[in-house]
C-alpha cells in the first residue's frame, strides 16, 4: 500500500487492520474506517471544528458514571439505539413490538401483588392498567413475569427525584394469573425531557430539537419458552408522540386511556366506579426451536 494521502486515506487506514486475528472485529474497523474517512472528507472540518467535536466526546464521556449514561443518551437522540434495537429484534408479525429499555429501569424491580397499587405518591389521575400475556398462537400464558416502571403525573421517575418521591414509586414486577392477566393501579404517566442538562442537551438545543418523550409506561414481559419484550405502551393523545426524541414510537403500542363505568369491574379492580383504564396486551414469540 502507498502512502496516506487525502485520496487514499481509507484504504491506507483499513490495511493497517488486515492483521486483525478476529473476523468479526475486522470487519468492524475496516467498516468504520470507510464510513469515518468518507464522513470526514462529506463535511470537510476545520481544525477547530475538530477539535470541536473531540470536546463535545470528551464532555459526552465526563457526564458518564453509574447513574448517568451519557453516550447511551447519545445513541438515543440519533436513533441508533432504536435502530440496533430493530436490527436485534426482527419479531414474527403479531408479536408485541420492542422499544428502548431507557435509563430509568432497576434490574431489582419490586415484586407485587396483582391489583397492587405502585402509584406510592398518588401523583397523577388514578388509572388501572391491566392486560393479557399470550403466545403468538394466542394461548394464555400463566405465570409470565411482567415488569413496569413508569413516570408520575408531574413527569418524574422516582430515581430522578430522592427524598421527594417514595423509592421503588411506580415500580413492580407483577406475575401473570392462571388467564395469562395483569392488573394493577397506578396514575396517567405525563411525557418528560429526557435529561438534558449535558452535552447531548446542548445538542437538542443547538439544532432546534426538543428533548421530550410522550407519556409512556415501561414493559419488560417474559415467560417459560417465549422470548422476553423490552417495550412500552404509549399513552394515545400524548403530546410529542410524533416527535419522541428518542424516536421510540411505533403506532402498534399506542393505547387510549378509557373511562370505564361498570361497577363489576371496579370492583374487580378494586377501585370505584366509573374509572380510567389503560388496556395492553403483550404477545410473546416463542424461543424458536
Ligand atoms: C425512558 O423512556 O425512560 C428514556 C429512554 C431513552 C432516553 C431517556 C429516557
Ligand atoms: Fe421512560
Amino acid at each position: 500500500m502507498t502512502g496516506f494521502a487525502e485520496k487514499t486515506s481509507a484504504e491506507v487506514v483499513a490495511a493497517s487492520f488486515a492483521g486483525t486475528p478476529d473476523p468479526r472485529l475486522k470487519r468492524i474497523v475496516t467498516s468504520l474506517v470507510e464510513h469515518l474517512h468518507a464522513f470526514v472528507k462529506d463535511i470537510e472540518p476545520t481544525e477547530a471544528e475538530w477539535q470541536r467535536a473531540v470536546g463535545f466526546l470528551t464532555a459526552t464521556g465526563r457526564m458518564c458514571d453509574e447513574t448517568r449514561q451519557e453516550f447511551v443518551l447519545l445513541s438515543d437522540v440519533l436513533g441508533v439505539s432504536m435502530l440496533v434495537d430493530a436490527i436485534n429484534h426482527r419479531k414474527p408479525a403479531g408479536a408485541t413490538e420492542t422499544t428502548v429499555l431507557g435509563p430509568f429501569h432497576l434490574v431489582d424491580s419490586p415484586p407485587r401483588e396483582l391489583g397492587a397499587d405502585i402509584s406510592l405518591d398518588h401523583n397523577g389521575e388514578p388509572c388501572v392498567f391491566a392486560g393479557r400475556v399470550s403466545s403468538s398462537d394466542g394461548t394464555p400464558l400463566p405465570g409470565a413475569l411482567v415488569d413496569v416502571w413508569q413516570a408520575n403525573g408531574a413527569g418524574f421517575y422516582d430515581v430522578q427525584q430522592p427524598g421527594v418521591q417514595p423509592e421503588r414509586n411506580l415500580r413492580g414486577l407483577f406475575t401473570t394469573d392462571e388467564d395469562g392477566r395483569f392488573w394493577l393501579r397506578t396514575v396517567v404517566p405525563r411525557y418528560y425531557p429526557i435529561p438534558d442538562d449535558g452535552p447531548v442537551g446542548k445538542l437538542l438545543a443547538a439544532t432546534g430539537r426538543h428533548p421530550n418523550r410522550p407519556a409512556h409506561i415501561h414493559v419488560i414481559a417474559g415467560a417459560e419458552g417465549h422470548v422476553p419484550v423490552t417495550t412500552h405502551v404509549f399513552v394515545e393523545g400524548s403530546p410529542y408522540l410524533d416527535s419522541d426524541t428518542v424516536f421510540g414510537v411505533k403506532e402498534t403500542l399506542v393505547r387510549p386511556v378509557t373511562t370505564v363505568d361498570d361497577p363489576g369491574r371496579a370492583a374487580r379492580f378494586g377501585v370505584g366506579n366509573p374509572f380510567r383504564l389503560l388496556e395492553f396486551d403483550v404477545v410473546l414469540a416463542e424461543v424458536p426451536r
